[in-house]
């Protein structure tokens, strides 16, 4: 019998270990013989611990497996018998097959840890590609797909490649953020852990692309599973002839290192983060210089995401068309998206750009877990707008978002059910960004503490119009007064609160105050 069982982090947190050695031993003792392949996860983490089995028609999937199914499920595999927990065909799965998965193909199919699993479903191909092209070749490819960069911004990465191919310096860099801070997002994670050979590829491909020969992988500390997922990856990407010297044969020297934040959200700015790999603490740089001019050492440097890289590969293999054919108006391309907090069905669905927010809420997801009605959901992260059900019909799509005061960010989405109090979560993004604050700039240092304070007054039904007002001038400053998009965006979450929910921020009637 071969089987997977993930090890991805989300499914470990589950069992997924247990499982897996629970079948071992179940296997041992009954005298059947296994081989248990540690994949990625598919991203259906409510199906997690998920065991495929493999058969000549394809992977078929039980789940959720706990220790206790074990015994039952091996008898049912060794005799061929139905199952309780019998998913059906893998590949068949409507969360499955919805998706259009460019980025994730791969992540949950094969052994994170094994360069020839990865070359033979597909991996490589791009960068053999790339380097029969040449630098300016791939720029036109990495531009005429219509990548933007998916850490948040958005920023057109062949853009972005460009002013780092054409600028002068005796050295330049490649730095991959996977400094993955975002509340309700793990795409970076699960890609890492899952199939990591793809982002070395997107970052050698980079590297050819603008003439530098080393790269950095800033992996947050919250993600041990990842960190060494990467770096067995690198380890078996050098014995394989794809990092160091002459990679994939070529002339072309590419090196990649491994560095570990130490837990600071604002380490995912891109200057600050930079701050950090060069060993001090990590506070924002101003901008201009823009990294690519002025980045890691002073010197040009492509700062991007785990998920612009690992989009890359395929725009090499397949071409800019392939990629640019999915989406909508200017974001082109699939996305990643993260479905989490109150939801029945979450998980990672990687879909063309232009899917609704009510389809990707109730049907994808399935609704609210508790089975109560969804109130609001909070898309891009802790400093993402909150949306109401009115604005459903939003489709997932950068323009469209920012028309509608709002931004998809990272592409996480983490729903609430009516319980949901939102005085408490506009409170709570002024307090995260006060305890995230790297302390520069003062409209986001003291702005973000007063914010908390004049929440709590209105929450305590103190002068509740003129502390509103108070919030909303508040708000204004910290939005064009802040040096980064900690303090310059935590008003998306708060106003977009006032705004949408007004009803619980109501003034409580004069003459209760006076009773108070
Ligand atoms: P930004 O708009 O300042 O820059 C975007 C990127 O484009 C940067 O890499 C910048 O250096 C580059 N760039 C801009 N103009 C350029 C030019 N002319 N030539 C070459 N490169 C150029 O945005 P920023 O501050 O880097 O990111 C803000 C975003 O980060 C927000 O939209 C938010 O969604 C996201 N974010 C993501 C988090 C995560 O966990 N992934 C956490 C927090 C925020
Ligand atoms: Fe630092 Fe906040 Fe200013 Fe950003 S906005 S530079 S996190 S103080």
């Amino acid at each position: 019998l071969r089987l997977f069982v993930s090890r991805d982090a989300g499914a470990i947190a589950v069992g997924a270990d247990d499982v897996a050695l629970a079948l071992e031993q179940a296997a041992a003792g009954r005298g059947i013989a296994v081989e248990i392949v540690r994949t990625g996860s598919r991203g259906m983490y409510w199906l997690e611990p998920l065991v495929e089995v493999a058969t000549p028609q394809g992977r078929i999937a039980f789940g959720p497996v706990t220790e206790a199914d074990v015994p039952s499920l091996l008898d049912a595999l060794a005799n061929n018998t139905p199952h309780l927990l019998r998913l059906g065909a893998t590949d068949e799965l409507p969360w499955l097959k919805r998706q259009t998965r460019l980025t994730f193909a791969r992540c949950g199919v094969i052994d994170p840890r094994s360069l020839d699993d990865y070359r033979a479903h597909g991996g490589y191909k791009g960068l053999e590609r790339a380097l029969s092209l040449g630098s300016d070749a791939i720029l036109n490819e990495v531009t005429a797909s219509g990548l933007r960069g998916r850490g948040g911004a958005g920023f057109p990465t062949g853009i972005k490649w460009k002013t780092v191919t054409q600028a002068k310096a005796d050295r330049k860099f490649i730095v991959c953020n996977a400094d993955e801070g975002d509340s309700g997002t793990f795409a970076d994670r699960m890609i890492i852990e899952g199939d990591p050979f793809l982002v070395i590829e997107g970052m050698t491909i980079a590297g050819i692309t603008v003439g530098a020969t080393k790269g950095y992988i800033y992996i947050r500390s919250e993600y041990p599973h990842a960190v060494e997922a990467m770096n067995a990856a690198i380890q078996a990407a050098k014995r394989g002839g794809y990092l160091g010297d002459k990679i994939g044969g070529s002339t072309h020297s590419f090196d990649l290192e491994v560095r570990v934040g130490a837990g600071a959200y604002v380490c995912g700015e891109e200057t600050s983060l930079l701050e950090s790999l060069e060993g001090r603490r990590g506070i924002v740089r101003a901008k201009p210089p823009l990294p690519a001019h002025h980045g890691l050492f002073g010197k040009p440097t492509v700062i991007n995401n785990v998920l612009s890289f690992a989009a890359v590969p395929f725009i090499l293999a397949e071409g800019a068309k392939a990629y640019a054919d999915y989406g909508m108006g200017r974001s082109r391309g699939t996305m990643p998206i993260q479905l989490a907090g109150n939801i029945r069905q979450g998980g990672l669905f990687e879909t063309a750009f232009g899917v609704t927010l009510a389809e990707l809420v109730d049907d994808i997801g399935g609704g609210t877990f508790t089975g109560r009605p969804v109130r609001a959901v909070q898309v891009g992260g802790p400093l993402g707008a909150y949306f109401p059900r009115s604005l459903f019909d939003t489709p997932f799509d950068y323009e469209a978002f920012a028309a509608r005061d709002g931004l998809i960010g990272h592409g996480g989405i983490v729903v609430f059910d009516d319980s949901v109090d939102m005085r408490r979560q506009a409170r709570f993004a002024m307090e995260f960004c006060a305890v995230e604050s790297c302390g520069k700039c003062t409209p986001c240092r003291i702005g973000s503490t007063r914010g908390v304070e004049t929440i709590e007054k209105i929450i305590n039904g103190e002068r509740v119009s003129e502390n509103l007002a108070l919030v909303e001038d508040l708000c204004n400053t910290m939005k064009f007064g802040s040096l980064c998009a900690l303090g310059g965006f935590t008003p998306y979450p708060v106003l977009s609160a006032l705004k949408h929910f007004r009803e619980d921020f109501a003034p409580v009637p004069t003459t209760l105050q006076a009773a108070e």
